[in-house]
């Protein structure tokens, strides 16, 4: 990243083929293969951006949250890169890094900003009232919302990686033929396992007749439940008081209904930023953004039960 804000390269190789016969992630080889695959990604990324390591003022690194044995295994690249090349290091939320990829994509956003962050493991509703300074505001209580999608992709016999499919299918199939209830907790917290097991029995009940159709809708239904919940408290949280600009971030976020439905939630109430799908998958370049904007600032001591520390 040059000035935190220009990508010079962003390398990922993607994990997906290693764990697909596992049908989900496996800590185990996930941390191997970043063992395995780090040094020749970093090579790349530096082949690719034109630099030399004497060109590098900061590196940043993920400290948490996520699977342990892959951050340690980040965290030891990062230590040691950092004193062979005498070069500071900086640890990052991961979570900062999706709301950071928006400030990839439109170079003059700023906070203050709200933010709507989904992911395998975390659906929150954040405040962001200055760099490096996050109040989370509403979270799941039970699923995140792309694991409800990996779940009930899975259920729908689509495999891993399941958002990606099920989003795929939803896109044949019609959310009114097989409605499922929408989660809706008050205040602005999520709830996402109930409308697992909804599908679950929805299954069971169509035994043999769930064929292909009816699964098409049945995963335009989950994709609705799920995508208007999320929005629901979004615009909950924005007729809480003025912001001016939203941004929607995460893995989820490349989801086709949600970035459509979004746009149109959030209309003309606020400026919307969605990073392209990849940026908002996980990257490297995020992580480097929030590295520079918020891993060198001394952002104000938050309640840690706000999160996001
Ligand atoms: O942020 P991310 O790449 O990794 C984590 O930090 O977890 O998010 C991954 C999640 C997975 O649950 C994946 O199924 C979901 O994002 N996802 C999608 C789509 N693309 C990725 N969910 C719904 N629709 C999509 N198009
Ligand atoms: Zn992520």
């Amino acid at each position: 990243m040059e000035g935190g804000r220009r990508v010079l390269s962003n390398v990922i190789h993607s994990q997906v083929d290693l764990h697909q016969e596992f049908g989900g992630v496996v800590p185990e080889l996930a941390a191997r293969d970043h063992l395995e695959r780090l040094p020749h990604l970093l090579d790349l990324a530096l082949e690719k951006a034109g630099v030399q390591p004497s060109d590098i003022d900061l590196l940043a690194v993920t400290r948490g949250p996520g699977l342990v044995g892959c951050l340690l295994v980040g965290v030891g690249v990062g230590e040691g890169l950092a004193t062979a090349w005498a070069k500071p290091l900086t640890g990052v939320n991961h979570l900062w890094g999706h709301i950071y990829a928006a400030m990839l994509t439109r170079p003059d956003l700023e906070p203050p900003l709200l933010g709507l962050v989904v992911s395998g493991a975390h659906s929150d509703l954040v405040r962001m009232p200055q760099h490096g300074r996050f109040e989370v505001i509403g979270r799941t209580r039970d699923d995140a919302a792309g694991e409800a999608f990996d779940k009930a992709a899975r259920m729908l016999g689509l495999g891993y990686p399941g958002g990606p499919a099920l989003d795929r299918l939803a896109r044949t199939g019609d959310a009114r033929r097989q409605p499922l209830p929408k989660p809706s907790l008050p205040g602005l917290e999520f709830s996402f396992s109930g409308l697992k097991t909804a599908l679950l029995y929805r299954l069971r009940d169509l035994g043999a007749d769930a064929g292909a159709q009816e699964k098409a809708d049945l995963a335009a239904a989950f994709e609705r439940s799920v995508v208007e919940s999320l929005l629901e408290k979004l615009d909950e949280a924005l007729s809480k008081g003025p912001v001016s600009e939203v941004v929607v971030a995460g893995g989820v976020a490349a989801n086709t209904l949600l970035r459509r439905r979004a746009a149109e939630v959030v209309a003309d109430r606020a400026r919307l930023t969605m990073p392209p799908l990849e940026l908002c998958t996980d990257n490297a370049a995020m992580i480097a953004a929030a590295g520079f904007f918020a891993g060198t600032q001394q952002a104000p001591t938050v309640d840690p039960s706000l999160g996001w520390d």
